[in-house]
């Protein structure tokens, strides 16, 4: 594993260490003094195009428990600002001698166009894919995995329901190639506009349905996605009343649920339109875990690319 660009860098051993590797990273979070040598004297580099609360930060943190500098560049307060393209912001910050690259871009495939350039220049710096536009988000999809395994044990024949904006999702397209490699089973809910249309065999990997309240009682897990008004153009739904109505985690709906079922969302949550306050909160609500699981998935993936066997180092 040179690059973690996309679950498909992956094999289902691969994916199966990284959750271990985060399971010992986990008990950093309850020490006192939550710092490990594993990266001294490495410096990696945040370069974010798209906002992001969680991931950015999780992404730092990480680098900061392993012990390596972290530095953090967004576009904004950037030379993007002024007309700089991305190929000549990618070879300046790695010419300074940085030793990983995590970014996250608006454009589908940026990543993996990234880590090409820098083969060609004959830099050995991994990049870590932290979402790019529409296609993958593979350390959420890893955080995921970890989170649902630690509340059901191994996720062999589960049955996982992911619900909402699936078109504009690159943490669902990660999620369903994450999931079905660990062996669970994966059914996508969405009312037909948000439904992705898939050409390839990556659709068989998945059921589908446009009904919610058929589905949900089969659960062994929900996962509630975002309605992504920024990459969306035109209507995709009449009103956030209908979107709720057909496809929200309503009061009622939580209520149908096994109690011990468990409910994510990546966050941002939009409260009240594909989530209520009710199953954010609930107790079977794993959405601060998650949170909580990215940092130590993310000390994994840092850790195996720049320190681990195989790494560029
Ligand atoms: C997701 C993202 O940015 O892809 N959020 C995240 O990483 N925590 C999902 C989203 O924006 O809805």
């Amino acid at each position: 594993m040179s690059h973690l660009l996309s679950i498909d860098d992956l094999t289902a051993e691969d994916v199966a260490k990284l959750l271990d590797t985060a399971a010992q990273m986990h008990d950093v979070q309850r020490r006192e003094v939550k710092k490990l040598p594993a990266l001294r004297g490495r410096t990696v580099i945040n370069l974010f195009f798209e906002d992001s609360t969680r991931t950015r930060s999780s992404f730092e943190i990480a680098g900061k428990w392993l012990s390596a500098d972290v530095i953090n560049l967004s576009a904004k307060g950037s030379s993007t600002s002024k007309g700089e393209s991305l190929r000549d912001t990618v070879l300046t910050v790695t010419a300074m001698g940085i030793d990983g690259l995590v970014m996250r871009h608006s454009a589908s495939g940026a990543a993996h166009q990234v880590a090409g350039w820098l083969r060609d220049e004959g830099r050995a710096i991994p990049v870590v894919n932290a979402g790019d536009g529409t296609h993958e988000h593979p350390t959420q999809a890893l955080l995921d995995a970890y989170t649902l395994t630690r509340r059901l044990g191994p996720l062999d024949g589960r049955h996982v329901v992911i619900v909402g904006d699936l078109t504009h999702s690159r943490v669902f397209r990660s999620n369903v190639k994450a999931l079905t490699k660990l062996g669970a089973r994966v059914t996508a809910v969405a009312p037909p506009t948000l439904m992705p249309t898939a050409p390839s065999e990556w659709a068989e990997e998945f059921a589908t349905s446009y009904a919610l309240d058929e589905v949900l009682p089969h659960a062994d897990a929900v996962m509630m996605l975002r309605v992504q008004r920024e990459r969306m153009s035109g209507g995709y739904f009449p009103s956030s009343r209908e979107y709720t109505v057909g496809y929200g985690l309503t009061r009622e709906r939580l209520a149908a649920l096994r109690p011990e079922t468990p409910i994510l969302h990546p966050g941002p949550m939009n409260r009240g339109l594909e989530i209520s306050p009710e199953a954010a909160d609930a107790v079977s609500s794993a959405v601060l875990d998650q949170v909580s699981a990215g940092v130590a998935v993310r000390m994994a993936v840092l850790y195996h690319l720049l320190a681990g066997e195989g790494s560029a180092s």
